[in-house]
């Protein structure tokens, strides 16, 4: 059985000052809405979520807008069982539209890329759980062989278990084009939307990663406080 091999993608939320770069979001959120979506559901998201301003930070109406395009079960009093409406910003995206493809919404965390040595911990904590390293080195893995088994058709990918994978490459570069006119070639539009993916599964890094820096500050200057304060207590004992 082959390794499977995940490439170390660098991204800018990494590391202590690591933040989401708003502009990567709103790319791959483009790339999700037009390519992933049609298989992939994404149903802990809601619209409304990608105007915030620390994740994708859309314009509320373009997002009412894209949403429009989703249709989700209607509820209302009206309606019969099995009637859809059009998504609204206090939808979520909907479920997975084809059997097999699983939900993304949490993927991104729940997939580990690096494997580090079990016990100490010391390896996530320096270098992450390689969540979205390992979405994008299977968008980018893919080596051209296909085989069918039992009517299904895999595909040869270096960064899946196994080393095939039961869906055809979603991406091939110049998939779309970006209203920044960022970089289209494929390893850009596997980082995008590996980004935005990150982002679906941890919106609240941004503000987690400013709250730590601020915690670890304060606690740093709380220690040379206590340490004076210890000196004058017992100066005059031993
Ligand atoms: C599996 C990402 C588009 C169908 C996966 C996996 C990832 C992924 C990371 C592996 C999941 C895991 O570890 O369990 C994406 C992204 C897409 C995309 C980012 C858009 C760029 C599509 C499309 C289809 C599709 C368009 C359908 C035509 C599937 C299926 C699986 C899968 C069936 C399960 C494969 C298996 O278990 O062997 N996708 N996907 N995906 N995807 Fe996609």
């Amino acid at each position: 059985e082959e390794e499977s091999h995940i490439t170390d993608f660098a991204f800018p939320f990494e590391g202590p000052f690591g933040r989401y770069d708003t502009a990567q979001l709103q790319r791959g959120l483009a790339i999700y809405n037009s390519v992933c979506s049609s298989c992939h559901g994404m149903e802990l998201v809601y619209f409304r979520n990608l105007t915030e301003p620390t994740g994708p930070d859309m314009p509320a109406d373009m997002i009412t807008e894209l949403a429009s395009n989703y249709y989700v079960p209607d509820d209302g009093l009206e309606a019969m069982v099995g009637d859809e409406r059009p998504a609204t910003l206090s939808d979520t995206f909907p479920g997975s539209q084809l059997a097999g493809a699983p939900d993304m919404s949490l993927l991104a965390k729940a997939r580990a890329g690096f494997h580090g040595p079990y016990g100490t911990g010391i390896s996530p904590l320096i270098n992450g759980i390689g969540g979205p390293e390992y979405i994008a080195s299977i968008l980018t893995g893919y080596t051209g062989e296909e085989k069918v088994e039992a009517g299904i058709t895999f595909y040869g990918n270096t960064a899946f278990p196994g080393g095939w994978i039961a869906m055809a490459p979603p991406l091939y570069g110049d998939d779309i084009e970006h209203a920044d006119h960022a970089p289209t070639d494929l390893e850009s539009e596997a980082t995008d939307v590996a980004a935005f993916l990150m982002w679906a599964a941890e919106p609240k890094l941004n503000q987690r990663k400013a709250f730590g820096l601020t915690a670890v500050l304060f606690l740093g200057l709380l220690t040379v406080l206590l340490y004076l304060t210890n000196k004058k207590l017992w100066y005059n004992v031993k």
